[in-house]
């Protein structure tokens, strides 16, 4: 347990406020640490678009009842925003000073890696009372490539998304006989890609973890139509998903898979599909709410028990921390770990991505047999 800071008092006031690119489940979120924020008699207060609202001190009471209705909708009820401002020295300051105008004792940060990374850089801030600022954060981002977390918020829901997409994809792909290159968000996490590639039954997955250079890419992709089109009875459809975080652009990809494969099965028809932001909108999972309104309760807790700079992380493989007093899924860690494991994950260097892979790489040898 990190040593507490003093509880907070009835009537503190507590700021909710959403960073970088929106997930659904946030408003889950929201609505969970609002509401039992308020139960604990805390002031709980909505910080308009992410940092830049906060620099600008653009913070506003939240009704509890829009808040029921947004948490079945995606997005996010306060607004978002990727500030370039807000990292730097003089963006950090007006923050601080708007923290002390707009009378906050708590902030709860619900975003990915570089909200946390802000979340982090308010330590030590002091507030209108000379307490120090308690700040606690929510993995939200559809990426998965936050450290400490099995899962953030707008996975599931992305991951959903992506295999209806697939599944509809593939009846065309069947009636046409066609191979598809599906390309998913992740940024440079090829997780999406990975888990909605097994969930889908693709055919190939395509993620930046595995260090492939463009002729291996191609040379995987050739193989699994090969491997579609020698087999007994011939299945002349395929299906590739394809990480955002591959830096060789789709486009070039097809190209280059028409270009070899052409003299062996000349009758190869390639279409592309980008399902870009589309993975990112829609009505969050039901798992999705459950996994927000739980981090949103342990969160605004934390913040109310007095401890700071840390986040709610869900059921993480082998973890070494214990478990929070408020959810037995939901541990407490330092965001500075968070943020070292979250850097491993990003260069690779972390056993969980060398899994990944290496059961990427099984499932795929498994296809062709
Ligand atoms: O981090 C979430 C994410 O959707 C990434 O998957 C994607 O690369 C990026 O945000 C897109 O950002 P923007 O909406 O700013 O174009």
């Amino acid at each position: 347990m990190e040593p507490l800071r003093p509880e907070l008092n009835k009537g503190d006031r507590v700021g909710l406020l959403t960073s970088g690119g929106d997930a659904p489940g946030m408003n889950a979120a929201l609505r969970a640490a609002a509401k039992v924020g308020a139960g604990l008699g805390l002031e709980i207060l909505g910080v308009e678009d992410g940092y830049k609202g906060l620099m600008e001190g653009r913070v506003r009471a939240i009704s509890l009842r829009a808040l029921d209705d947004a948490a079945r909708r995606g997005g996010t009820l306060l607004g978002t925003a990727r500030s370039k401002v807000f990292p730097t020295p003089e963006g950090r300051l007006r923050a601080q000073e708007a923290i002390r105008a707009t009378r906050l004792s708590g902030l709860v940060v619900l975003g990915g890696n570089g909200s946390l990374a802000g979340a982090a850089s308010l330590a030590g801030t002091l507030c209108h009372d000379g307490r120090e600022l308690r700040v606690v954060g929510i993995p939200a981002s559809i990426d998965n490539d936050i450290g400490c977390t099995a899962l953030s918020i707008g996975v599931d829901t992305a991951m959903n998304t992506i295999v209806e997409a697939c599944d509809r994809i593939a009846d065309t792909a069947l009636s046409h006989q066609r191979t598809f290159i599906i390309e998913v968000m992740g940024r440079d996490c090829g997780y999406l890609a990975m888990a909605a590639g097994i969930a889908a039954a693709a055919d190939a997955v395509l993620f930046p973890e595995s260090g492939k250079g463009e002729e291996a890419i191609v040379d995987q992709v050739l193989r699994a139509i090969e491997a579609a089109y020698s087999r007994q009875g011939g299945r002349r459809h395929v299906m590739v998903l394809k990480s955002e975080g591959i830096k060789m652009d789709s486009l070039r990809l097809k190209q280059a898979v028409d270009e070899r494969i052409g003299e062996r099965f000349p009758d190869v028809d390639t279409r592309i599909t980008v399902l870009g932001h589309v993975v990112r909108g829609g009505s969050p999972s039901a798992f999705d709410r459950m996994l927000a309104a739980r981090m949103g309760n342990a969160a605004v807790r934390a913040v109310h028990d007095g401890q700071t700079l840390m986040m709610a992380g869900w059921s993480q493989p082998r973890q070494s921390r214990p478990h929070s007093p408020y959810d037995p899924h939901v541990t407490m860690w330092p965001l500075d770990e968070v943020l070292a494991e979250t850097a491993k994950l990003q260069s690779g260097a972390s056993p969980l991505v060398r899994w990944r892979v290496e059961a990427l790489s099984q499932a795929e040898s498994l296809l062709y047999q």
